[in-house]
């Protein structure tokens, strides 16, 4: 099939590789000319392992093209993919300027009965108002469809490859079979809904996962309150089939450029609804709780943190990101400047990205063992397998005070226990003080 797929986002690029990859002649089509440029140079703007890869085979095999111009990518596709971004406005709702942007800038490319596709996540009833919209623009019919997707950062490739299923939002069977046909190679159950339950789906499942990080984070608040192992007890929940063990791991807290802001826009419409969805409420709060948790530890252990070296480990939102939308480490960071400690801060690829957030707010340095050396203590951010792998003696060694906060439980027991001297606080699990 030949299709098009507008915005070489996150969604929008790992979409048009993986389409391309099952045999697809994709166009992708972007309003940025200097990210159009890097893409045809295989370069990939955004860190996601395994997708430059891909990238690169797919442009060389004539199955891959980048491009600005909405004609050439538009013109005799059969698809067209809607996949920019719908950020987070003022007042908690999504911000659909750039998807009335996109609908707006593609009309003229468009024919009679053109399959118009919305990956973007949008709020219920999206889906109906862009197919009004275009079809103002048009003065004929277009079909819509709502296909929203399930990817993660990180394993963006391996999500879409191997998703758990795909969901097709539409009102005309025969569409939603074209669209079905488009992913028959994936192998992957595809459910058909009407578009406003699809667009429930994709809210649905991104603040259900929310709501089951921010309740493991509470029990792990308990379990240390009370002398349990947040650890054991999610292992003990997960083995039940019907709880799962997926996204039960404590630490702190869900950051990134979905949860947040797709928790804030299913409040936003059910309060325009006029319901009162007090559970997300109390999730986004024991969120907030959590993102400031290795802050309260630490002035809990040095009452005060004034010219205090602190190493942050980790800046991006979770490992294999270069991500650092609503990551925890800015809050951290933020807190920690507030209190006057001398922040220095380590990431293995997000570090250009903090730049752009933090400024000179904290320090930011080249190695762990730049970070860490004469540090009162670490802030274990963000669970990169190099800080699991590091030797741990070693970082002891270096550090002014062998003290360390992990916020993600990543360091193994066994190792801290065979330590001489060290004090280690995890999240939901007794500290390990030892010398
Ligand atoms: C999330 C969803 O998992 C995807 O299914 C969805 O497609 C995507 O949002 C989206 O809407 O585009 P993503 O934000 O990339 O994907 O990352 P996740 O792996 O879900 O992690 C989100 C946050 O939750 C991270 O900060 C992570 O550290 C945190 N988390 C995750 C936990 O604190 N505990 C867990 O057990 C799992």
């Amino acid at each position: 099939m030949k299709i098009a797929v507008l915005g070489t986002g996150y969604v929008g690029l790992s979409t048009g590789v993986c389409l391309s990859e099952i045999g697809h002649r994709v166009t992708c089509i972007d309003i940025n000319e200097q990210k159009i440029q890097q893409l045809n140079q295989g370069i990939s703007p955004i860190y996601e392992p395994g997708l430059e890869k891909l990238l690169a085979s797919n442009m060389e095999a004539g199955r891959l093209r980048f491009t600005t111009s909405l004609s050439e990518g538009i013109t005799g596709a059969e698809i067209i993919i809607i996949a920019v971004g719908t950020p987070q406005a003022d007042d908690g709702a999504a911000d659909l300027s750039y998807l009335e942007q996109a609908a707006k800038d593609l009309s003229p490319n468009l024919v009679q009965g053109s399959i118009v596709v919305i990956k973007s996540t949008v709020p219920v009833g999206t889906n109906d108002s862009i197919k009004k919209l275009i079809e103002s623009y048009t003065g004929f019919k277009i079909h819509m469809i709502s296909n929203p997707e399930f990817l993660r950062q990180g394993s963006a490739i391996q999500d879409t490859m191997k998703a758990d299923r795909i969901i097709i939002g539409s009102e005309n069977k025969e569409m939603a079979e074209k669209v079905k046909a488009m992913y028959r190679p994936l192998d992957v159950p595809v459910i058909v809904t009407s578009t406003r339950s699809a667009e429930m789906i994709k809210y649905a499942s991104n603040a259900f996962l929310a709501t089951k990080i921010s309740f493991i984070n509470e029990i792990a608040n308990l379990s240390e309150a009370v002398g349990a192992d947040v650890e054991d007890v999610a292992k003990g929940m997960g083995m039940d089939k019907r709880i799962g063990k997926a996204f039960l791991k404590a630490g702190i807290g869900y950051g990134g450029s979905c949860f947040p802001k797709d928790v804030k826009a299913l409040l936003h419409t059910a309060g325009q609804m006029g319901m009162n969805f007090g559970l997300l409420k109390e999730t986004i709060a024991i969120n907030e709780f959590q993102r400031e948790l290795l802050l309260k530890k630490a002035v809990k252990r040095f009452g005060d943190l004034q010219g205090k070296k602190i190493a942050i480990l980790g800046l991006a939102f979770k490992p294999e990101t270069d991500d650092m939308r609503e990551a925890p480490s800015i809050n951290l960071a933020i807190a920690l400047s507030k209190l006057g400690a001398d922040t220095v801060a380590y990431d293995p690829v997000a570090t250009e990205n903090a730049k752009k957030i933090m400024g000179d707010t904290i320090k930011y340095a080249n190695s762990i063992d730049e970070a860490i050396t004469g540090a009162d203590a670490v802030f274990l951010v963000t669970e990169w397998d190099i800080f699991k792998k590091h030797n741990l003696l070693a970082i002891l060694e270096k550090m002014k005070q062998p003290i360390i906060f992990d916020g993600r439980n990543c360091l193994q027991e066994e190792k801290i226990k065979a330590c001489r001297k060290i004090e280690y606080y995890p999240v939901g699990k007794p500290a390990i003080i030892i010398g």
